[in-house]
């Protein structure tokens, strides 16, 4: 048997797809995780890295294709940090999805008994999203060909576009993207166009310097309204080129209904302006769900693929169970979404959030949709919640609770409130299969877990979107 260590080369054939969407291949029963591989695939590898119990390791050569893989519809697709799985058929990914949801339950959650249920598919797999966030960057991300004939195709010191997996500092130069819709695409290169003949230089997330830092596209799917945000470093010369940028895009591209400046001072590279101008238009973007509108500020945050957050929010509707008489409670509320959409079978619904900006478009949102029985709340759940008596007697004790927390979970200090104030039915929506199981385990002695529903929110990458349904013992 080959020693397995850093820098071994070894061929291997992938069995499965693991949590977060690495190939699974064993050496005698040792697992090798091997990046953007899929079932079947036999690949020559190098290890990069060698733990006790399991190995990780980059693909030198595809040997052989695997016999269910696909033609990938993108250029980029092998390079870009997006799409993983487009080599892979939608009905393979849905399958992977539930499985990943369930192992994470079983293996996180601790629990016993299967109650996944088949992933819900997007219907649409390829220009789902309603926003897009586009990265500047100093350093351009080489191809292959550049490198091997030593023959730059463009600058290598400018980028707009995604950054490639792994590296921070590295920007792939996007010139197709078949996840928003083609619009997006052609606003970032007139974006792109300009900012390099701008004289002003990208952003170089190393030493903090330069002007250009994000370009994020909101392009709505009913409406039609398009919201462009360009975020940029303080303008310290005063020559900020943004409003001729912007006389440029509204000329050419009619269909973009707002442009926003935003300027961030962060050393973080998250697209997230401190302060911002409204150079065009009313600053928002309008979207459906189903028969509810929604405003949408440039940060505030909305389910990112609009046709599956209207399977989201049927999948809320019936996993709350209303009959007209409950308190509903909405935590992670955002814009008010899941808060609207249950509000007409509910006597009275509560929402909380964070972001002042989300709260202001829910509270606008709820009269958009003549809807007059929901009230919103600010503040970090974290100690929002510490006062439980207090809210309680303010908003009436909740007979069913939905949570839509980050990525990250809720804070178990929130989990333990919530066990606390025990309510008969808790709707967990989440975007993360391992902080869920993380989370009902907690909720596991006082609750059953009735069902999850994975809806699949993001096809061809790893991602999955939950409604998990709990009940009171
Ligand atoms: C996944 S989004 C869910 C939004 C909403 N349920 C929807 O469907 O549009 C999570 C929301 O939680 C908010 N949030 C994050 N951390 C929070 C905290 N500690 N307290 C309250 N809200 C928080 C974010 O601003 C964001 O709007």
């Amino acid at each position: 048997m080959v020693a397995l260590k850093k820098g071994t080369e070894i061929e291997l054939v992938v069995e499965n797809l693991s949590f977060g969407g690495k190939g699974l291949a064993r050496v005698n029963n040792f697992v090798i995780f091997v990046e953007r591989t899929i079932p079947g695939q036999r690949v020559l590898v190098r290890i990069t890295r060698k733990k006790s119990s399991y190995a990780e390791a980059r693909v030198l050569a595809l040997l052989e294709d695997a016999p269910q893989a696909i033609s990938p519809r993108c250029i980029h697709f092998g390079t870009c940090g997006g799409c993983l799985w487009q080599n892979l058929p939608y009905e393979e990914q849905l399958k992977v999805k539930r499985d990943m949801v369930w192992e994470c339950l079983a293996h996180i959650g601790g629990l016993a008994h299967d109650v996944v249920l088949p992933a819900l598919p997007s219907p649409q797999i390829y220009y789902y999203r309603n926003k897009m966030e586009y990265s500047f960057a100093a350093r351009r991300w080489l191809s292959q060909e550049e490198i091997d004939h030593n023959q730059l195709q463009k600058p290598r010191n400018f980028a707009l576009g995604l950054h490639v997996k792994g590296f921070y500092d590295r920007v792939l130069d996007i010139e197709e993207c078949h996840l928003q819709s083609p619009l997006s695409v052609a606003i970032l290169k007139r974006v792109r166009q300009f900012a390099l003949n701008s004289g002003l230089p990208p952003y170089n997330s190393l030493d903090h310097t330069g002007f250009w830092r994000f370009l994020v596209v909101r392009d709505s799917k009913h409406t039609g309204q398009i919201l462009v945000e360009l975020i940029t470093a303080p303008d310290l010369n005063r020559s900020s080129p943004i409003e001729e940028l912007a006389s440029i895009l509204l000329a050419e591209i009619p269909e973009i209904t707002t442009i926003i400046h935003g300027v961030s001072e962060k050393k973080a590279q998250i697209a997230s302006a401190d302060t911002q101008e409204e150079i065009s238009g009313p600053g928002y973007i309008e979207e459906r769900l189903g028969d509810f509108h929604f405003r949408i500020s440039s940060g505030a945050f909305f389910q990112t693929n609009s046709e599956v957050g209207k399977i989201l929010l049927d999948q809320v509707q019936a996993g709350c169970a209303l009959t007209g008489r409950e308190v509903v409670w909405d935590l992670y509320c955002g814009t008010g979404t899941m808060a609207i959409g249950v509000a007409n079978d509910a006597r009275s619904v509560v929402g909380f959030e964070l972001a002042e900006e989300a709260l202001a478009d829910a509270g606008i949102n709820a009269r958009l949709n003549n809807v007059d029985n929901c009230e919103f709340v600010l503040g970090d759940l974290k100690g929002l919640l510490d006062d439980l008596s207090f809210l309680v007697e303010r908003y009436g004790s909740p007979d069913v609770v939905v949570t839509d927390p980050p990525r990250a979970g809720m804070h178990p200090s929130v989990i333990k409130q919530l066990a606390d104030l025990a309510p008969p039915r808790i709707v967990s929506v989440s975007c993360n299969p391992a902080t869920l199981a993380r989370d009902v385990k907690m909720l596991m002695e006082k609750y059953h877990l009735l069902r999850v529903q994975p809806v699949d929110m993001f096809p061809h990458t790893p991602h999955i979107e939950t409604v998990a349904i709990l009940e009171r013992k």
